[in-house]
């Protein structure tokens, strides 16, 4: 028998205020056919005020806990991906903690940008293999509004708010069980050769201000296809499958020509890939875990599915987890 993470629940939170991109257009010089066209994206979800990452990240996962029945007091590690977090410090996975009650287990934040959520994934898990913790919350949040350049048409069309969480907990499984649930392999990588090409031009060390949000957008989807698709080929290989053993792909959401591309590369029919950047642009950290959960609450995804995870950010970083539900 060998200890695996098994996902128990996801739950996801998105704020209040829906903005179609008609909207947009009022604000930069911008259209809906140039968004739609060049992105997919038709909407996003903006943080007003009271609502910020914790606030959301706290929505999220008080909804993973009921869907796994679980109280969330006896959650005993709570990881949050963010790059948006409610103050430098402490991390607002602390501040989850206590909105959620629990005390005493591990609460941390990962930073690691749209690769967020795999990071704390593959953090999670390996803390939970090795018997550090028992029942994990996992959580992706942001709140990208409050670093976007509401003046740069180029960046602040593309990226939207919201939180997605899911629980994990420690289980015996027979791995030898081609069945047997739980994450079966994780690769996680990163690039700092590229760190300018999408970045925050402040933060509390170098200009002791928030910052915005700066891209060089053709250049990062010209790495993301390339990236994407050799780490899913090293997840299958690691994993001993293949690209047609995949119930679905659930990839971070940045661009539906991003998932096109990547779906053709790896020859995944498109049917297999969880879409949802049309209806919540870009959350960075929390694209993985909301998509996840939307396609969890309609009933695509089921128990026993062989399902992949797979995102690229900032830094560079990228990584994809294949999970069995
Ligand atoms: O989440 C982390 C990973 N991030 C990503 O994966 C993002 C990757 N990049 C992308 O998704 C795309 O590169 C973008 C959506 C950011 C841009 O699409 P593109 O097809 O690469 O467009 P472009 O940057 O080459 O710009 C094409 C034209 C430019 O005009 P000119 O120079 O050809 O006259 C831009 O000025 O589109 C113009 N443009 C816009 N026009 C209307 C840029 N933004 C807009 C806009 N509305 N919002």
């Amino acid at each position: 028998m060998t200890i695996r993470s098994v996902i128990k629940g996801s739950g996801s939170a998105l704020p209040a205020r829906a903005v179609p991109n008609a909207e947009m257009a009022e604000m930069v010089d911008t259209t809906d056919e140039w968004i739609v066209e060049r992105t997919g994206i038709r909407n996003r979800y903006i943080a007003g005020e009271g609502e910020t990452t914790s606030t959301l990240a706290t929505g999220a996962a008080r909804k993973a806990c009921e869907a796994a029945g679980v109280d969330p007091a006896s959650v005993d590690m709570i990881v949050v991906a963010t790059a948006t977090p409610d103050q430098t410090f402490p991390a607002t996975a602390t501040i989850v903690q206590q909105a959620l009650g629990c005390t005493g287990g591990i609460a941390f934040d990962v930073a690691a940008v749209c690769t967020g959520f795999l990071y704390a994934l593959g953090v999670a898990d390996s803390m939970i293999r090795t018997g550090m913790a028992k029942r994990a919350l996992v959580i992706g949040a942001e709140t990208f509004s409050r670093i976007l350049d509401w003046e740069d048409r180029t960046t602040c069309v593309l990226f939207g708010d919201g939180a997605g969480a899911i629980l994990l907990e420690s289980a015996d499984v027979d791995e030898a069980d081609p069945r047997a649930p739980g994450i079966i392999a994780t690769r996680l990588h990163a690039d700092g050769s590229h760190n300018q090409l999408l970045y925050v031009d402040g933060g509390p060390s170098s200009t002791g201000t928030v910052g915005k949000l700066r891209m060089k957008g053709r250049e990062v989807f010209r790495h993301a296809v390339v990236n994407l698709a050799q780490v899913l080929e090293e997840v299958l290989a690691e994993a001993g499958k293949t690209a047609a053993d995949l119930d679905w792909v659930v990839p971070h959401q940045a661009n539906s020509r991003i998932l096109d591309a990547t779906a053709r590369k790896l020859g995944l029919p498109p049917e297999k890939v969880i879409v949802t950047v049309d209806q919540h642009a870009n959350t960075s950290a929390a694209s993985v875990p909301l998509a996840f959960d939307s396609a969890m609450r309609d009933g695509r995804i089921k128990p026993g599915d062989l399902v992949m995870f797979e995102a690229m950010g900032g830094g560079f970083t990228w990584g994809a987890s294949l999970v069995r539900l």
